[in-house]
């Protein structure tokens, strides 16, 4: 007899909520000898072994993933696929950065086959390290956004991204108009909004790329479409902000520029978020709005250290971000590395716990995707990543000195990479199987 009932036996871990320090069972579900139980793409059951075999069915298939964790697949809720030539370029800052690096490579997207092959590369990377679904910046050229969703759509992956809107201060080859910007989202949100697993992220890049129009009437596409993303930077790194403050006289503060025009609401992610003072934290709490915190660039480009105590004290949602050229990994364990550094250099403390909550249930929720994804009720999607926890020879050695799963956790947080993700599964199927694991 045939099944659509598959299992997959190892450790199980997820969460319920934000766990803070510890591991709070009303937080964290961890079954070392789990089982992982999937029907149709959807999670069935997750719990201990013991208790979930004696109820397959029969003919389930069974797969032995005994030395590996099996977590929801992580979200990044930020990067940018235009920037994948350009990770790792050497000696600026912010605002030299985006002259010198990263406006040159996304001018190259106006062009459709070279935006397909990136667009490609950048998903088959995300699959190998683990990452299931990503909030994601295109370029400017709505054909960009089309060769993305087009490659997503074929991999079955649940992912969100839009047309970048910049209509000043940015090379010509890269400037949209106020009105066109809008024309071309409204296109594409009736095209891809929606469609499958995809969702639309109106993208206006920063303050610092949009005339007052341009936000304006990015605004009015978020009110006609409420549920759309918006996605874009905030508060980052100082020049910048001394900018803004110069571009918008009349505003108090780099949030208010984006509340003015109505961008600050639920489904809305801003990245980075460094700079916020503790009344700009409670007003953005207050909107519903999500921050995503990007330590890897916040580190390559000298730009500041995200305050993870302060920003979950305010009730502010956080996710985890690469942010993909200025970041410097593609891998979520990585970032989750650099972000337990930050925390170390602001006097806090991010367990693995909290780390991997905030990578996954986390993330979904500052998508508001959670009814979809991050965990492993019952019902949600079976996107899921198995992460070998003994992948080089130093994590198998430090593996072997560790008492405590919570030991290992960490010991995986900060020394793994893309080598430790063994597979990833999309919908309960294979999307990427790592070489001879
Ligand atoms: N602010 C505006 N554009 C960008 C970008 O491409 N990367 C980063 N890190 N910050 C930005
Ligand atoms: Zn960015």
């Amino acid at each position: 007899m045939t099944t659509s009932v598959s299992a997959y036996r190892g450790t199980v871990l997820h969460f319920l909520a934000d766990p803070g320090e510890s591991d709070d069972p009303h937080a964290v579900q961890l079954f070392e000898d789990g089982l992982l139980v999937i029907e149709q793409g959807r999670v069935k059951a997750a719990g201990p072994a013991q208790q979930l075999l004696s109820s397959l069915p029969k003919g389930a298939e069974l797969m032995d993933y005994s030395d590996c964790v099996l977590m929801p697949g992580f979200i990044d809720t930020h990067i940018h696929y235009p920037q994948v030539d350009v990770i790792a370029s050497y000696g600026s800052q912010l605002l030299d950065w985006l002259e010198r690096y990263a406006y040159p490579a996304e001018q190259r997207f106006a062009d459709a086959s070279h935006a397909r092959e990136a667009a490609d590369f950048f998903l088959t990377e995300l699959l190998r390290n683990g990452t299931t679904t990503a909030l994601v910046f295109a370029s400017v050229h709505a054909l960009s956004v089309e060769m993305f969703f087009e490659q997503a759509a074929a991999r079955n992956l649940r992912m969100i991204a839009g047309k970048v809107l910049m209509d000043r201060n940015c090379p010509e080859g890269l400037r949209d108009t106020a009105e066109g910007g809008q024309r071309e989202s409204a296109e594409l949100i009736e095209k891809w909004h929606g469609r499958g697993r995809l969702g639309y992220a109106i993208t206006p890049r920063f303050a610092g790329t949009s005339t007052e129009l341009q936000l304006e009437l990015a605004g009015q596409l978020a009110r006609d479409h409420p549920g759309t993303h918006i996605h874009s930077h905030m508060s980052e790194n100082t020049d910048e902000i001394a900018w803004i403050r110069q571009l918008y006289p009349w505003s108090r503060s780099y949030l208010d520029v984006y509340e003015r025009f109505g961008l600050l609401r639920e489904r809305a992610v801003y990245a980075h978020c460094i700079h916020l003072d503790d009344e700009e934290r409670g007003r953005f709490a207050q909107s519903g709005a999500a921050a995503s915190a990007c330590p890897t660039s916040n580190l390559f480009l000298g730009s500041g250290l995200f305050d993870f105590d302060a920003s979950l004290a305010a009730g502010m949602r956080v996710g985890m971000g690469t942010d993909v050229g200025g970041g410097t990994s593609y891998s979520m364990l990585r970032t989750l590395s650099e972000a337990y550094k930050v925390a170390q250099l602001k006097r806090q403390r991010l367990s693995p716990w909290r780390a991997f909550y905030l990578a996954t249930l986390g993330g979904a929720r500052a998508l508001r995707l959670d009814g979809e994804i991050g965990n492993f009720a019952p019902g949600k999607e079976a996107d899921f990543v198995v992460l070998r926890l003994a992948s080089t020879p130093m994590l198998e050695r430090r593996m072997r000195a560790a008492s405590t799963f919570a030991e290992k956790l960490f010991a995986l947080m900060m020394l793994g990479d893309d080598r430790a993700v063994a597979a990833t599964y999309i919908l309960g199927a294979p999307g990427y199987r790592r070489q001879g694991a």
